[in-house]
């Protein structure tokens, strides 16, 4: 049996044409995706529902024909799973009963943490039953410092000003939570790989908003501790790095953390990335989303300049970040085939 495309990609092949998928491939741009979220109700019930995460999850395959199925699910189902309150509400995003001192943090609980997410692991064991030939399923979880960061401030964030004072002004109070989350994070991603996902992607959406010793400290080193404690489990299986916006510490990001590859946000020059991070490991990315939501020329052009610098490497193709709401799907069609080389 030939390997899957993304594997080899992630092992340092370098193919004729890379591996395609997209962040946040499955969602709301989807009249079906839509379709389902209503029958669900709410989005956190259509995480915990195996039935109906494992269909949005398989819809962009069947739609697009993708390398890759990233399992349905979100990366606040972790302070969840330790007991947080966490809600959706339409069009605001996620809430949560922010956490912010010792006795907060004392209220978490990890040994509840795998009972709670069951759900989600069943959800990855029948996709690993169901899915077509070929194609390989992708596990992942927030970063400890893009989860503690919806965890402190209670929800999104323009400044970060919660988490920044706590983590500035006692760095030792908040390293409690940021250890608990190593913990819980990397036990998360060992329960999908358990359930048969092949790779995992780790998402530190936030990772570019700290200076120079605050970056060491809270995305360097909790990532290296959540990889050395996840590959102490699982050697074999390709970890994805996206420290988002993360701009000149990418080298370091790809050097210290141990990650096997890594993705690239849609600002990270590909030539500076093709001589400075492939040599290394494989690069992901970077299209921008909006370029996938415009298409046409635009698109096409974008798509041209990444695959003319990254694709004498190994490389997966994706975006730069998520896919927008608004987007048309025929648009990702016509990206799915630009990057395979197939005429129109
Ligand atoms: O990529 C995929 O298709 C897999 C599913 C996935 C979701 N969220 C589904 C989702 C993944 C990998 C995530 C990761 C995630 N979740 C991140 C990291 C990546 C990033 O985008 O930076 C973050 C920061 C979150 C937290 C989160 N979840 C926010 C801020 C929101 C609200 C924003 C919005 O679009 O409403 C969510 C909700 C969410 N997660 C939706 C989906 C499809 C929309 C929920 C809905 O249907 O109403």
């Amino acid at each position: 049996m030939t390997r899957k495309n993304l594997l080899r990609a992630l092992d340092g092949e370098c193919l004729a044409r890379p591996p395609i998928w997209l962040m946040r491939q499955a969602g709301r741009y989807l009249p079906e995706y839509r379709e389902i979220r209503a029958e669900a109700g709410s989005f956190l019930d259509l995480c915990y529902t195996p039935k109906l995460a494992v269909e949005v999850t398989l819809q962009p395959i069947r739609r697009f024909g993708l390398d890759a199925a990233i399992l349905f699910s979100d990366i606040l189902v972790v302070p969840h799973g330790l007991g947080q309150e966490v809600w959706f509400v339409e069009n605001e995003g996620p809430k949560l009963a922010p956490v912010r001192d010792k006795a907060a943090i004392g209220n978490l609980r990890l040994t509840a943490m795998r009972e709670h997410l069951a759900p989600v692991y069943q959800t990855v064991s029948d996709l690993s039953a169901l899915l077509p030939r070929g194609v390989a399923l992708i596990g992942f979880a927030g970063a400890p410092w893009t989860v503690a960061s919806y965890m402190v401030e209670g929800g999104g964030t323009r400044d970060f000003a919660a988490i920044k004072r706590w983590a500035f002004a006692d760095p030792a109070g908040f390293g409690e939570l940021m250890d608990l989350l190593v913990e819980a994070i990397a036990d998360h991603l060992c329960a999908q790989v358990e359930a048969g996902a092949e790779v995992v992607q780790i998402f530190d959406s936030w990772a570019g908003v700290l200076p120079e010793a605050a970056f060491r400290r809270w995305i360097i080193e909790p990532t290296r501790a959540l990889v050395a404690r996840f590959r102490a489990k699982h050697p074999e299986v390709p970890v994805i790095g996206f420290p988002r916006g993360a701009g000149l510490y990418y080298t370091k990001y790809a050097a210290d953390t141990g990650v096997s590859a890594i993705s690239l946000d849609t600002t990270v020059p590909t030539s500076w990335a093709a001589n400075k991070l492939q040599p290394n490991l494989t690069v992901q990315g970077n299209l921008d989303p909006m370029l996938l939501l415009v298409g046409g020329d635009a698109m096409a052009e974008g798509v041209r300049a990444i695959l003319d610098d990254l694709g004498q490497g190994p490389l997966v193709f994706n975006l730069g970040h998520g896919v927008v709401k608004e987007t048309p799907p025929d648009h990702v069609a016509t990206l799915v085939a630009a990057v395979r080389g197939d005429t129109a």
